[in-house]
């Protein structure tokens, strides 16, 4: 589905990511774990279209996608952002249809509203509320929900743990596992190596903008180098 070969990604002359090349299947969770500047953010904004690259190739469903923007919202793509990004001082509604501005209006964007407030009831108890003002949870959870408003083929995360309280992390990533049983592919990115290795189907690790590990999640999970420098375990 999406194909990233040999990435190079510069900030004026400091060059954030190093020849990655990464792969993502349709109907999987594929997770990259990678510690503080690693990359992370850089890979899924270049995905994106925000960061244009000065080499190498990103493929979407067989055709390269170009770095300009809309493009990739416009093929069925989308982010949810690291500490979400949203319109503070629009309401949870407006935050919702403004995720759904590539499409058409109309019933559509009604029913999609419906299916985002049944995966987060919260929402719907809160839709005048200014977006700014809700916790740190309903926040997450309206990014995510602005994000499927778009009815995207593939959801791209970054750090959606970030800042959570365990139980709702917990509750994120079971968000996530649903979102991909019906049917969407994702790409994560996360600190929280643990979550996001067990619940991949492939990952890979991003070091200083090189991708320096790939494998199956759980097998990853098991790698006693992952284990040292991602999962605090001694040796
Ligand atoms: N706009 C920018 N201008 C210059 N350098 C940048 C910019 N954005 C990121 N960088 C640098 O690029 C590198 C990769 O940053 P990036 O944000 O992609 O890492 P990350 O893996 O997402 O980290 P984190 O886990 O902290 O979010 C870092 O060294 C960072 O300082
Ligand atoms: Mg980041």
């Amino acid at each position: 589905m999406l194909a990233i070969d040999r990435l190079c990604v510069f900030y004026g002359r400091i060059q954030a990511l190093h020849d990655v090349s990464l792969e993502v299947r349709s109907g999987e969770i594929v997770s990259i774990v990678g510690a503080n500047g690693a990359g992370k953010s850089t890979l899924l904004w270049t995905i994106m279209g925000v960061n244009r690259p000065r080499g190498g190739v990103i493929t979407f469903e067989g055709r390269p996608l170009r770095s300009i923007p809309d493009e990739a919202a416009s093929r069925g793509i989308a982010l949810v952002p690291e500490r979400r990004r949203l319109f503070a001082n629009l309401t949870v509604k407006e935050n919702l249809v403004m995720g759904a501005y590539l499409r058409k209006r109309g019933p559509e964007v009604a029913e999609d509203t419906e299916r985002v407030f049944r995966l987060f009831p919260v929402l719907k108890e809160r839709l005048s509320q200014y977006a700014g003002t809700l916790s740190g949870g309903e926040q997450q959870m309206l990014a995510i929900g602005r994000a499927l408003m778009s009815r995207p083929k593939l959801l791209l995360f970054d750090e959606p743990s970030l800042g959570l309280a365990p139980a709702l992390t917990e509750e994120v990533f079971r968000t996530i596992v649903e979102i991909k049983g019906r049917g969407t592919t994702i790409l994560l990115a996360e600190q929280n190596a643990y979550k996001a290795l067990e619940m991949a189907d492939r990952a890979y690790v991003l070091e200083t903008g090189r991708v320096t590990m790939t494998g199956p999640g759980p097998e990853l999970l098991e790698n006693p180098v992952v284990q040292k420098a991602y999962l605090g375990v001694k040796t």
